[in-house]
């Protein structure tokens, strides 16, 4: 990935991604350094700040920020370093998550709770601290990885899709009360993608997912990271207001 690929588009903006230690959220930072864009990475996982160094390369424009989505005087640490290391947070991406499966029968009460306070929990949270700021500047997109999985539902992940279906309505709403103030709220919801996260479903999953998928494959990250990209950017994200972008492979067509 080079600066050429998107004719740094994203020079003089900065943002903060969340879940960049690894998979799609990894992915956008790398996408968004490579347009030019100041980043944080934030992540539950301390490889960030390893990944950040990485990213950076000479260009010294991503920084790494451990902190946990689980816990809420974390994430409003997080996001004042951020602010501290890149002088203003333009963007935030959510892109951190867990995925486990159960069906909702017998589902335990404490399972649904972590896997709603980490998907949608906390990226109202992380969307509460940043959002003054942007709204003092008149001037801020928010982007928040959603799932199809929010569209659709899926048989043993009722916790997770109801998490995104969430984080979807959540976004749209946040959409009218703040685009005419000049902060953008959307979501990216990616179908299958070759990451860590799908690593871990069962071969069963994956086989019987790949048949049903009309594009016949999962995606990959570096096919998710340029929507990240062009919501950030201006004039290319300039009229996407509350919408759910869905690089799916098919897997949900609206
Ligand atoms: N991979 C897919 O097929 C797929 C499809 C649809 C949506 N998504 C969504 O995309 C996002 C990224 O997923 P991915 O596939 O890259 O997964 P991944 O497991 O590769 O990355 C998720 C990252 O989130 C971090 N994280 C988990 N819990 C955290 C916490 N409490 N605090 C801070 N960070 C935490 C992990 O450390 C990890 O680095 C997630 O929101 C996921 O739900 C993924």
């Amino acid at each position: 990935m080079t600066n050429s690929a998107y004719g740094n588009c994203l020079a003089g903006r900065t943002a903060l991604v969340t879940g960049a230690a690894s998979g799609i959220g990894r992915g956008i930072a790398e996408h968004m350094v490579a347009a030019g864009a100041r980043v944080v990475l934030a992540d539950r996982d301390p490889k960030v700040t390893d990944v950040a160094l990485s990213i950076s390369g000479e260009t010294g424009n991503a920084f790494g920020v451990v902190f946990d989505a689980r816990n809420e005087e974390s994430i409003e640490a997080a996001v004042a370093q951020a602010q501290a290391l890149l002088g203003r947070i333009d963007t935030l991406v959510t892109s951190h998550g867990i995925l486990n499966e159960h069906t909702l029968d017998g589902m335990p009460l404490s399972q649904w709770n972590e896997v709603l306070q980490v998907d949608l929990t906390s990226v109202f949270l992380l969307t509460r601290a940043v959002l003054p700021g942007m709204l003092d500047r008149g001037d801020g997109r928010i982007i928040n990885v959603a799932s199809q999985l929010g569209q659709k539902g899926g048989a043993g992940m009722s916790h997770y899709a109801a998490a995104k279906a969430g984080v979807i309505a959540m976004t749209k709403s946040l959409a009218q009360e703040v685009s005419s103030r000049g902060v953008l709220a959307n979501c990216i919801a990616p179908g299958p993608i070759d990451t860590p996260m799908v690593a871990g479903i069962s071969e069963d999953w994956k086989v019987a997912k790949r048949a049903e998928l009309p594009l016949g494959r999962f995606g990959q990250i570096d096919e998710v990271a340029p929507t990240a990209v062009m919501l950030a950017s201006s004039p290319f994200g300039d009229i996407y207001v509350g919408q759910t972008l869905g690089p799916n492979s098919g897997d949900v067509m609206l």
